[in-house]
């Protein structure tokens, strides 16, 4: 299958000075709930962990308080719908495996708290994923007709298996309206920051990884120095 790869104007978050867009993560929030939340759970995700993001605690409850979270009723024992608290997780829109399964022809869609650290090269396959739909290549159907794509599921030479149940889910260029001040949110932008958002759920922390590298490659060279000096004393009368 296809070798996934960035957007062009590649991520902010890679490589040893690499940073997370703050921005760009809330618009990634926003597609993941407007588009992906229908389907995908992000059940390692508190609603309080969206404060890193640059949300205010205000903020916070009202996002988490406008989401449905399963519960139980108080009064009858019987489990319920209720709004949601910051402590809460980004729930399942499915009450069970069944139901999801029924409503995605027989596929379950992923939880995807972790899903770029699951697959290889993660943050690109997210994004050449949701941006590598297609019709499936003629070529391909005439060597190998029995590989055509089943009703119901849709081809995509970045999955794995060339086929998968779900339906592009990002089509039309302003699908999700972004607040002023921000890029325009054709299907490419919006693939790249959910794709962004989506690596900061796997790993909140990896600004802090990074930065981390700096005082240990210094400490080495010190120790280096130090090692170097010493074994010129130590040797100093050798001749
Ligand atoms: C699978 C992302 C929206 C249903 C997946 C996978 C990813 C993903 C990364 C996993 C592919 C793999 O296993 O490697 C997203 C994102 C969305 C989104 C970022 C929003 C932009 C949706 C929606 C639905 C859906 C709205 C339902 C209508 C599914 C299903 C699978 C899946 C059923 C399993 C596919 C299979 O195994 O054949 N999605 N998704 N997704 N998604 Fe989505």
């Amino acid at each position: 299958h296809e070798h996934a790869h960035a957007p062009d104007e590649g991520f902010s978050f890679t490589g040893p000075f690499g940073k997370f867009d703050k921005q760009q993560l809330q618009r990634g929030l926003q597609v993941y709930s407007e588009v992906c939340a229908a389907c995908h759970s992000l059940k390692y995700v508190s609603f309080r962990d969206i404060a890193a993001l640059g949300y205010s605690e205000g903020q916070v409850k009202a996002f988490a308080a406008s989401k449905q979270v399963p519960g139980i009723d108080p009064n009858t024992g019987e489990a319920t719908m209720r709004p949601g608290l910051p402590t809460d997780r980004f729930p399942s829109p499915y009450p069970n495996a069944v139901a999801a399964a029924a409503a995605n022809n027989n596929a379950i869609p992923p939880d995807l708290s972790l899903i770029t650290k699951a697959r290889h090269n993660g943050s690109e396959y997210v994004y050449s994923l949701l941006t590598g739909y297609q019709a499936q290549p003629a070529e391909l159907l005439k060597e190998f007709p029995e590989a055509k794509t089943p009703d119901g599921l849709h081809y995509n030479p970045y999955f794995a298996n060339l086929n998968l149940a779900m339906a592009p889910p990002l089509t039309t260029d302003g699908q999700v309206t972004y607040a002023e001040g921000n890029p325009e949110p054709t299907v490419r932008q919006m693939a790249a920051d959910v794709a962004a958002f989506l690596t900061w759920t796997a790993e909140p922390k990896l600004e802090k990884r990074n930065q981390t590298g700096w005082p240990v490659l210094g400490f080495l060279l010190f120790a280096t120095v130090l090692a170097f000096l010493a074994k010129k004393q130590v040797w100093s009368a050798a001749k």
